[in-house]
């Protein structure tokens, strides 16, 4: 892990970066656009928030923005939807009216020169702003100056081309700190469970993941043993409480 240099002014515990002080919890988004699956786990309290992107919109076969009202409508947090168009003009146009959706609407726009212009734009609005498809340090930098709210560094996909993800949230997770930076670290395209608790361990302030993937971090083959060990005791011992 590399070495962290924050700057401290005045007062050391009042210029450190929140996810240190404790101020604020890891949050869990969930990767999808499925209203069941959402609603199962807000049940568990596991939904601070939503990621959706145009493929996870063309897979639910949902118009867009009738299905994003919809996750909004059940979500107090964050629910990110992304533009669609390319240059800064259409996006513009495009977030504001995603951003009419609900006021917890997140506006995703992709780490191009027009994403960060729109990103500026928006943010300087009021509105929050995802900035996706984020593959290097240099991008998440370029996203914190623009006023992003959320920088999306992509773990999974960078892994799938033999780099290394998570090396990539913890520089970016040192450079935000070095300078204060208040952009949050979303960390996504995750594949695994292992993949959540590596980046809690880094300090990212937000993990997406899809539903299947949240699920499993409660799996562990000693507790389905030692859980199975327990209920033959049980049974044998025909232990009740009510
Ligand atoms: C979320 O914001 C991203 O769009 C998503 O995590 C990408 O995941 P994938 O690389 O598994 O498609």
């Amino acid at each position: 892990m590399a070495f962290r240099f924050v700057h401290y002014e005045v007062n050391a515990d009042a210029t450190k970066p929140k996810h240190l002080t404790g101020d604020i919890t890891m949050k869990f988004f969930v990767d999808t656009a499925d209203i069941d699956q959402i609603k199962e786990l807000l049940a568990y309290g596991m939904v601070d928030g939503v990621t959706t992107n145009p493929s996870i919109i063309a897979k639910s076969g949902l118009d867009i923005l009738e299905v994003t009202k919809e996750i909004c409508s059940i979500v107090d947090g964050p629910v990110s939807a992304e533009v669609v168009a390319l240059d800064h003009e259409t996006m513009l146009a495009e977030g504001l009216k995603l951003a009419k959706i609900a006021d917890n609407i997140a506006v995703k726009v992709p780490l191009t020169w027009a994403g960060l212009q729109t990103c500026k734009v928006l943010s300087d609005q009021g509105i929050m702003v995802n900035v996706t498809l984020c593959f290097s340090a240099n991008q998440a930098l370029l996203a914190a100056k623009a006023g992003a709210t959320f920088i999306s560094p992509f773990i999974g996909r960078l892994d799938d081309i033999n780099l290394d993800g998570l090396e990539l949230i913890d520089d970016i997770r040192t450079i935000y700190d070095n300078y204060g930076f208040e952009t949050q670290i979303l960390a996504a395209s995750i594949r695994n469970a292992n993949h959540m608790s590596e980046c809690a361990k880094i300090g990212a302030d937000v993990c997406t993941a899809p539903p299947n993937v949240i699920k499993a971090m409660a799996n562990h083959v000693l507790t389905d043993n030692g859980l199975a060990g327990f209920m033959a005791d049980i049974k044998k011992a025909g232990i009740k409480i009510l």
